[in-house]
């Protein structure tokens, strides 16, 4: 069987993740080259017996069926545009781009291309959220559901995440995840409202706020997030689902050796536990790059592709537009 030859572009953090996954299916794939602008990269390069390295990513295109993009956010749309011409498959990390010209860009790419284009959305492989998700669809907690998540620490210390023209900071790199998640589970986003601000002075973009994010459904998902304490800081969160009929909480307390993870659902003083699996997004993003593998292999579509990577693209600028404006953002102004 002929193999599908990858090609790796930014061998940073999030690549010592989708490393292994690839390695272990080394009858039909084979990791032919990588390209990162860090000489130190190559240290990782090594460890997966990455024949070839590169300092410009343009070298590598010619050698390769299938890219995975890993740099930063801002860098995104140039790499890909460039790998979908040459009709390569791209893998390409959340969020899609920086902007929302440069999204265009990358779909009207796609749209000419013989390679698939799939995006980062790794909560769509995880099982503990697609338990949420189906308790919620079955109705457990009747609808409206208001999703709230809330989550404190210094973020990623790596500085081009909180520069507001790379990463954008947690409204658009982190939260992004609840963004796509919440579509997938409750339709198309009507409104979103945001109030932001930034408690770093080291930081240009938004590093700490409170986004409200309405569906067309009715449902409502809250996030309040913090990337902005010192280095080191103890943060904090709350991550739970209401509804008219009940609470699903996320059982937070297990025992580090328990096997399962749990989450209960309360109806009133009734509750039920559900189990699944520990380790679910570690599973998920193995899970995320099997399917990328089949992607390129003509198996199978991506289940987030340019649809995906568009539309919470829009709602994560909605989001970082109503926290410069103060004003309530309707998705049909981001276009
Ligand atoms: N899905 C997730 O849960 C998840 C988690 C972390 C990061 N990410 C995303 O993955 C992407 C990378 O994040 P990271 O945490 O690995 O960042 P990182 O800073 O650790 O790594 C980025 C790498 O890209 C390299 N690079 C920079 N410019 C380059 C260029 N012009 N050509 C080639 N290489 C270049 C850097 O040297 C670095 O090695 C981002 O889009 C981020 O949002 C996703």
């Amino acid at each position: 069987m002929r193999k599908v030859k990858i090609g790796i572009i930014g061998a940073g953090g999030i690549c010592t993740v989708h490393l292994p996954p690839l390695k272990e299916r080394s009858e039909e794939v084979e990791l032919v080259a990588a390209a990162d602008v860090n000489p130190a990269a190559k240290a990782l390069v090594d460890k997966y017996e990455i024949p070839q390295f590169f300092s410009d990513y343009r070298q590598l295109l010619p050698l390769v069926d299938a890219v995975l993009i890993n740099v930063p956010t801002h860098l995104h749309a140039r790499m890909a545009i460039d790998a979908l011409k040459a009709d390569k498959h791209v893998f390409l990390e959340k969020p899609m781009t920086r902007t929302l010209d440069e999204a265009k860009e990358v779909a009207a790419a796609a749209a000419q291309s013989k390679g698939r284009l799939q995006i980062g959305f790794v909560r769509r492989f995880d099982d503990e959220w697609e338990g949420f998700r189906q308790a919620i669809l079955a109705g457990e907690l009747g609808r409206p559901v208001t999703w709230r998540h809330v989550a404190t620490s210094c973020g990623p210390q790596i500085r081009w995440f909180t520069e507001d023209l790379q990463g954008g900071g947690p409204f658009l790199d982190g939260a992004i995840h609840n963004y796509d998640f919440g579509m997938y589970t409750f339709g198309p986003v009507q409104w979103v409202f945001a109030h932001l601000r930034t408690i770093n002075p080291q930081y240009t973009a938004f590093d700490t706020g409170t986004a409200t994010v309405h569906f067309e459904s009715g449902d409502e998902l809250m996030v309040a997030w913090t990337w902005g304490l010192p280095p080191g800081s103890v943060g904090g969160g709350c991550f739970d689902f209401l509804g008219p009929r009940g609470t699903l909480l996320p059982r937070a307390d297990l025992p580090a050796d328990a096997i399962k993870a749990q989450f209960t659902i309360h109806h009133g003083k009734e509750s039920r536990t559900v189990e699944s699996p520990r380790r679910a997004l570690e599973i998920g993003y193995k899970r995320q790059m099997n399917e990328f593998v089949d992607v390129a292999l003509g198996k199978c579509q991506p289940r987030a592709g340019v649809r995906e990577g568009m539309e919470s693209m829009r709602v994560a600028l909605a989001i970082l537009q109503s926290g410069k404006t103060g004003n309530k953002v309707h998705l049909s102004e981001i276009r």
